[in-house]
């Protein structure tokens, strides 16, 4: 099975190209609901978390990891890649086809405290976004808006327009979503937008580098356990309340029991 990771249930937007793609593979999916946000965490803290994560999802039987959180990617993903025989696919802020696809030579970075103070960050615009001005931002409350399955109330308008309509008054003609939670917080960033800024997500480009690492002939019948969602949190009610809102379908979430 492919197994598939974030903070909480940001990397469902992943989740939701990956099946897509790859709809013959059991994918499990753990929210480490217990920890999130990692936003505000240590680089060292979500490491060790990412490690701990990526080894349990392993003795589970994983053939494939996604580390679908642009912070524990920048975090973890080279101490995972060391200490597992499996592939691990991270994911980071699509800088490089912003950058390169910009036309006012303005673009804007959001994502979270930890990723936008991470070496990573910091290396990619160095690499791939020389030539234009990154604007980084960010979407501070908006992980908390996600995790509770509100993408629209007045509060979550506020916490939306607070970070983009800056932006606007800046001429950025690009807005990666460089966290996993971000996308489905899109469809309101567009409405203030308009449809002449492009946002960026990286999800289809994660299913193809899934798609390109594994198998895509059907492995296993499908099973009323194709796909699991599990959760760090001791209590899986609140996830399997919001699951609904974010993928479109009802699934049971068991807890993990993972400290
Ligand atoms: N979804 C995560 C990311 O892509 C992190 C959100 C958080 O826990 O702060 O970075």
């Amino acid at each position: 099975m492919i197994a598939m990771f974030d903070s909480g249930l940001g990397g469902l937007s992943i989740w939701k190209a990956v099946t897509r793609s790859l709809p013959a593979w059991p994918v499990t999916y753990l929210a480490d609901q217990a920890y999130c946000p990692y936003g505000p965490r240590s680089q060292r803290e979500i490491a060790t978390r990412t490690l701990q994560i990526c080894r349990y999802l392993a003795d589970q039987g994983a053939t494939l990891i996604v580390i679908a959180c642009n912070t524990a990617t920048s975090a973890g993903i080279d101490h995972v890649r060391k200490a597992l025989p499996i592939p691990v696919v991270g994911v980071e802020p699509a800088i490089k086809p912003a950058a390169a696809a910009s036309r006012s030579g303005k673009i804007s970075v959001l994502a979270t405290q930890a990723m936008l103070a991470s070496q990573r960050f910091d290396s990619l615009v160095h690499r791939h976004a020389a030539t234009v001005e990154v604007i980084p931002r960010p979407g501070l409350g908006w992980v908390e808006q996600v995790e509770a399955g509100d993408l629209n109330s007045a509060h979550t308008r506020k916490l939306v327009g607070d970070v983009i309509q800056p932006l606007l008054q800046q001429d950025v003609d690009h807005i990666v979503l460089g966290c996993t939670h971000y996308p489905f917080l899109a469809p309101l960033i567009r409405e203030m937008v308009g449809d002449q800024v492009v946002l960026d997500d990286p999800a289809d480009a994660i299913a193809r580098r899934v798609a390109s690492l594994i198998d895509s002939r059907p492995i296993l019948p499908m099973t009323d356990r194709h796909y699991r969602f599990l959760t760090t949190s001791p209590d899986p009610a609140p996830m399997a309340a919001v699951l609904p809102a974010l993928i479109g379908m009802s699934y049971p979430v068991q807890s993990t029991g993972l400290d």
